[in-house]
């Protein structure tokens, strides 16, 4: 950038500033989305897919629980073990500890996986959809 400001200065006199600047903010302009496109996309259609359908409830970050617990490090947690939260005594007797495929099986049918949850109201999404939210809820632990 210095190098191109250096040549732009060196230019004979005539040149319009203005067009300079203006190709400036023409290279800035193109040059954002390019970098935008270089996260992968599916990192946020994962957490699309967690703010559709669970943050209404959960919260990503430790010891913020609201109706449902924080699902901080949820990927190998064992299931009802926060201390400060009302878990149901079916979630609290799960026995479990939560991976990759139990998460996924829990999304799609609650009542599948831990009978007696009181994860309700909760309308279930599909298997794509919780494959994405799994992803997210890795990346988004701290
Ligand atoms: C309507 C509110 C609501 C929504 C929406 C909801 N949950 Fe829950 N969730 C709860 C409640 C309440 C519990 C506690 C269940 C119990 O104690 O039986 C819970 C429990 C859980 C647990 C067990 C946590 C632990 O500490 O063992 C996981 C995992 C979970 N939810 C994941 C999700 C995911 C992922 C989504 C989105 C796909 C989601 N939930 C959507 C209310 C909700």
């Amino acid at each position: 950038m210095e190098a191109q400001m250096q040549s732009c200065l060196q230019q004979p006199p005539g040149t319009s500033l203005r067009a300079i600047a203006g190709a400036g903010a023409l290279t800035l302009l193109l040059s954002t989305p390019s970098s935008l496109a270089q996260q992968p996309a599916s990192d946020d259609s994962a957490r699309q897919a967690f703010n559709n359908s669970c943050r209404t409830c959960h919260s990503m970050k430790e010891g913020d629980n609201r109706l449902g617990p924080n699902l901080n490090k949820i990927v190998g947690r064992k299931a009802g073990s926060l201390p400060n939260y009302n878990y149901s005594s079916s979630m609290k007797e799960a026995g479990f500890v939560w991976d990759q495929d139990k998460l996924t099986r829990f999304m799609v049918k609650p009542d599948e996986v831990v009978s007696g949850n009181k994860m309700q109201p909760y309308g279930g999404v599909s298997a794509e959809e919780a494959g994405k939210v799994v992803a997210y809820l890795q990346a988004a632990s701290q």
